[in-house]
């Protein structure tokens, strides 16, 4: 499939078209969007003559997407993984200088072709999986210079590889050094100031923070948020992570795109997020990581309607994770998530975690971002794990 002319693809069953799976399904695309999608039988008479590609039985669903990465970053954290197999938690190594700040002296000292150089084997990993869309966050930098290089660097990737970038500020992920025991000058004299700058040149999709013990409060992330806001710029926040601090209820009543991790949240939490529209992203990789044993209430999320995304967080502390097939997989397992739960997460729901309306699914008018895979139920897609079962990815039509 090399060209962007129209043609059908047709001979498989089809999933994130509808509720469920459209065996027998068709598609037409042309120039870059699905024209059309339903039964093989309905395909209308102006586009039988049109070239073919032939399914041969495989599953086609919505190209995936990682809506929760922190892939642009410098080193790595392994010492701080030995140390956390000798029993130290996430919390303890970052409060000993360890953790996210660890990373911000190696980020600094990378140019931006040095952070795209470490980034993009990380992204050839996820983008192997049929994943067409990855959010990026800044937040290894923590002054102005080095967030913006990462944003900077962020964007630069999809001239790189195909695939769509969405940039996410995050300048309150961790206190820097420098601002130790500072956090409110932090916000006032950096934070803030370079996302003014990182706007300006038009390098931020979204705002994120981090609302931790080991973070900020709900105070500071509403100073942020209140930027955002004049700013005219959408919000997202890390969340009851490590403990309930309140965020989950900010970050909705601020109509919040997303919450990620949630394993904190409660029933009202939920009820709040269900208002606001806002979705739970997920992510096992790094529950799986830290050895964390509350799960997020998936059952609440459910009962209230709250949409689940999964997402890989890819990153060098908690999430050294470079796989959404296998996030699929743990948020089955350990957040007993259904694999139709799954799917949806990675495409529809995640799309929606990133504000995009564009894609996610199998309708007319979107982009024609698609994945093909040797399975013949979506349950096989999270049902085995250290196999890439990709037979094509399909990227804007080609
Ligand atoms: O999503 N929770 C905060 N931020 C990242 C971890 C970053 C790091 O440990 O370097 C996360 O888990
Ligand atoms: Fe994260």
């Amino acid at each position: 499939m090399e060209s962007t002319g129209a043609q059908v693809i047709h001979g498989g069953a089809i999933a994130g078209a509808g509720p469920g799976v459209l065996s027998g399904g068709a598609v037409m695309i042309e120039a870059g969007r699905i024209q059309w999608v339903g039964p093989e039988s309905d395909l209308p008479s102006e586009f039988k003559a049109l070239p073919r590609h032939h399914l041969d039985g495989r599953l086609l669903t919505p190209a995936f997407i990682d809506c929760h990465t922190h892939i642009i970053f410098g080193g790595n954290r392994a010492r701080e993984f030995e140390l956390r197999l000798q029993g130290a938690s996430y919390e303890e190594v970052a409060r000993a200088g360890g953790g996210i700040v660890s990373t911000v002296s190696a980020t600094r000292a990378l140019d931006e072709a040095g952070l795209i150089a470490q980034a993009l084997p990380r992204l050839d990993a996820i983008l192997a999986e049929g994943v067409s869309c990855i959010e990026v966050k800044s937040g290894y930098g923590l002054d102005v210079e080095t967030e913006l290089r990462m944003l900077r660097a962020a964007r630069a990737l999809q001239g790189l590889r195909p695939v769509r970038v969405r940039t996410t500020y995050l300048g309150a992920h961790a206190v820097p050094p420098e601002y130790r025991a500072r956090a409110d000058a932090y916000i006032d004299e950096v934070c803030i100031p370079t996302l003014r700058a990182a706007h300006a040149e038009g390098l931020v999709d979204a705002v994120d923070g981090f609302c931790e013990g080991i973070a900020f409060d709900t105070k500071q992330i509403r100073r942020i948020f209140d930027v955002a806001s004049e700013l005219g710029l959408p919000v997202k926040l890390h969340a009851e992570q490590l403990s309930h601090q309140g965020g989950t209820a900010l970050a909705a009543r601020s109509g919040a795109l997303s919450v990620d991790h949630v394993e904190y949240a409660t029933e009202d939490d939920a009820r709040l997020m269900a208002a606001s529209g806002s979705v739970a992203v997920l992510l096992p990789g790094a529950f799986y990581a830290i050895r964390e044993t509350q799960a997020p209430p998936v059952a609440a999320f459910r009962k209230h309607g709250v949409p689940m995304a999964l997402a890989t967080d890819c990153n060098p502390g908690s999430s050294p994770l470079h796989s959404l097939l296998l996030a699929m997989n743990m948020g089955c397992t350990l957040f007993r998530l259904t694999p139709q739960e799954a799917l949806r997460g990675v495409t529809e729901h995640a799309a929606r975690a990133l504000g995009l309306t564009d894609t996610g699914r199998i309708a007319a008018g979107l982009r024609a971002d698609l994945a093909i895979w040797n399975v013949e139920t979506p349950a096989e897609l999270s049902y085995r794990f250290g196999i890439n079962p990709l037979h094509q990815r399909i990227f804007g039509g080609i």
